[in-house]
């Protein structure tokens, strides 16, 4: 296609990163991981030292942070006040308190406008999240919404990190429990979203899914 807007959501784990890199890389487009927007604000916020309680002050130093982000599916490589943080942005400080940060109203306001503008600039990109097809994005070409059994998400999770997989599991649930029950733009599937469930799946039988799903939509 020459302009298409893919929404990929879904709880944490469900493969939403590999599956939409590999999709991007396929359409030729870029590949926009909003999670990682908001891990990089919390990492800005942790650095700064501020308490996480202090809502006003997280929303100024969100505003403060210069972000650059990147889109390349092949390499998204992101900067936080000029300084790399995509090792960061993935340890257990900023995976704790992300979920926090994330509920505020004016940081989602804030990164919601942001990942707007780039998707508006791209021919064509895949954008994932947990309110893409909802609020980001609501006229997506294709809205997906990916899921899998809590015990896979917590073995896929755990196998690329070297984590523990019962910690794991509990991690997930913890932020899926956040996530869903935020009152600013809770993780939910949007109407007109297809559910897939990827449980026992391999990455190319769902990204063949995806482009086929694609194909009789654009
Ligand atoms: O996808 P990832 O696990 O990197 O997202 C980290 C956190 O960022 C999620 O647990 C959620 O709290 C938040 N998030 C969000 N809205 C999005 C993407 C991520 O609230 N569109």
């Amino acid at each position: 296609p020459e302009r298409c807007v893919v929404a990929v959501d879904g709880p944490s784990g469900s493969g939403k990163s590999t599956v939409s890199r590999r999709l991007a890389t396929a359409i030729d487009g870029i590949y926009l991981d909003t999670g990682a927007m908001y891990r990089a604000i919390t990492w800005a916020v942790l650095q700064s030292g501020a308490d996480l309680s202090d809502v006003d002050t997280v929303v100024k130093i969100a505003m403060e942070t210069d972000l650059s982000i990147g889109t390349d599916p092949q390499a998204p490589h992101f900067e936080a006040n000029g300084v790399d943080v995509d090792a960061a942005i993935r340890g257990p400080e900023v995976t704790g308190a992300v979920s926090a940060v994330a509920a505020i109203p004016q940081v989602r306001a804030m990164l919601v406008q942001f990942q707007q503008d780039i998707i508006s600039g791209a021919p064509r990109i895949v954008v994932e999240g947990r309110d893409i097809a909802s609020v980001v994005a609501p006229n997506a070409d294709l809205k997906v919404y990916l899921t899998a059994s809590a015990a896979a998400r917590a073995q896929r999770r755990s196998a690329e990190d070297a984590t523990d997989v019962v910690a794991t599991e509990a991690d997930l649930a913890r932020r899926d429990q956040l996530d869903s029950s935020r009152a600013a733009d809770p993780l939910r599937q949007a109407s007109d979203a297809t559910t897939l469930d990827t449980t026992g799946m391999g990455i190319d039988e769902v990204v063949t899914q995806l482009l086929s799903m694609l194909n009789s939509k654009v």
